[in-house]
């Protein structure tokens, strides 16, 4: 059956670590279309909008979509992303955002002694600190304010919680939850509450809840000691910036936004933006790119495709055939080509 993936390529460096990334799909010469949709921030100036009105119902005629980035100086971030990613993300109701963060060999690590990344985040990825709900009253005056509320969900929480101990089981066995359930004490509260109630269902994965600062530091001082790490919408946010940067830098990163045991279209983008400060210069790194197209594959049923595309990534790293910032001089083209013919030999 064919696959049909629509393309997003977005804004800056988006389209261009795209390309690499459907340059590796290419090479393993699947039964598969890409449909390029044209949505971002040129369609906003043309249109007045990031994406049609029916975008929703566009994508769901797709098996996957693969994405750049979105996000130009020429627009506010957050007419940008309200516009575009974080309604597909909750319109779809892709409530699960898989962030997987492995130092590979011959990618230089930032900590002293190279110690061994390999985590797995499970972000909650529609409701939170991100749930779109709040407002702005007074404007322009004194007493201007600004209300941004956090939305925690039993069944919200609950799903994702559930999904991260399912894949603990596969794994370390370990889930981390990360809250700060001292300081806030409604949402995370819950949110620990019902942690505990989904670890008395896996007896074989043990659950530590810490809290996010305290996360935040053990990521660096002790990386190893992490398996998968389930967080809210923001948690999630910020440490896998912080993940990314223990396997190599933001180009390394790979995501994938899922609604398990759904048929809904699932969204594949590497973690970082359109970094308009190296965009157009061809030195983005397309690793992160090309690894969420490996994840896509894994997701649309084509896991030895996934397999393949990742073992070239690793190839690539080991033989430092990679962009400056990981310490390579190769171009993002480069960096593409060399997987592609990897992949299409291996
Ligand atoms: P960013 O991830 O774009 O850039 C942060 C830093 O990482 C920059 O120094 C950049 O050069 C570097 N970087 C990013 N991707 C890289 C790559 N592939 N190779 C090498 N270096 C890379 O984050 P930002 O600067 O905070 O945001 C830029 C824009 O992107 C904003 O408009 C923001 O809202 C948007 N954004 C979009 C997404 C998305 O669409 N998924 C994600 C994050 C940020
Ligand atoms: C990410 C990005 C987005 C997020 C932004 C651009 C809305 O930072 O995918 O990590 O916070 O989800
Ligand atoms: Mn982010």
């Amino acid at each position: 059956m064919t696959h049909r993936i629509a393309v997003i390529a977005g804004d800056g460096a988006g389209p261009e670590v795209v390309a690499e990334a459907r340059k590796a799909v290419d090479a393993l010469a699947l039964d598969l279309t890409w449909n390029e949709l044209p949505w971002g921030t040129e369609h906003y100036h043309e249109h007045g909008t990031l994406m049609p009105d029916d975008a929703l119902h566009v994508v769901r005629a797709h098996d996957a979509v693969l994405l750049g980035a979105v996000g130009h100086p020429s627009v506010p971030d957050h007419v940008t992303l309200w516009g575009l990613l974080l309604p597909l993300r909750q319109g779809l109701d892709l409530w699960a955002n898989l962030r997987p963060a492995r130092l590979l060999e011959g990618v230089p690590s930032p900590l002293a002694g190279s110690p061994a990344v390999d985590m797995l985040f499970v972000r909650e990825n529609t409701e939170g600190e991100y749930s779109g709900i709040g407002g702005r009253a007074h404007r322009g005056l004194e007493l201007e304010v600004g209300i941004e509320t956090a939305v925690f969900t039993r069944p919200g929480v609950h799903r994702v919680i559930r999904y991260a101990f399912e894949l603990a089981q596969s794994r370390r066995g370990v889930v981390t939850s990360a809250t700060k359930s001292n300081a806030s004490r409604y949402g995370y509260v819950l949110w620990d509450e019902v942690a505990e109630e989904v670890a008395a269902e896996f007896p074989d994965v043990r659950l530590e809840r810490v809290l996010v600062d305290a996360l935040a530091a053990r990521m660096v001082s002790n990386p190893l000691s992490l398996d998968v790490v389930v967080a809210s919408n923001l948690f999630g946010d910020v440490l896998t910036d912080i993940a990314a940067v223990l396997q190599g830098g933001m180009g390394m990163a790979a995501s994938a936004s899922l609604a398990p045991g759904s048929g809904t279209t699932p969204v594949f983008e590497p973690v970082h933006g359109s970094a308009p400060d190296i965009a157009g210069q061809g030195i983005a790194n397309p690793l992160g790119a090309i690894w969420s197209a490996a994840l896509m594959l894994e997701h649309i049923g084509e896991p030895d495709a996934g397999a393949r595309v990742l073992a070239a990534v690793e190839s690539v790293c080991r033989d430092g055939m990679v962009t400056r910032d990981i310490g390579g001089s190769a171009s993002t083209s480069e960096v593409g080509d060399a997987v592609a013919e990897r992949v299409a030999g291996g």
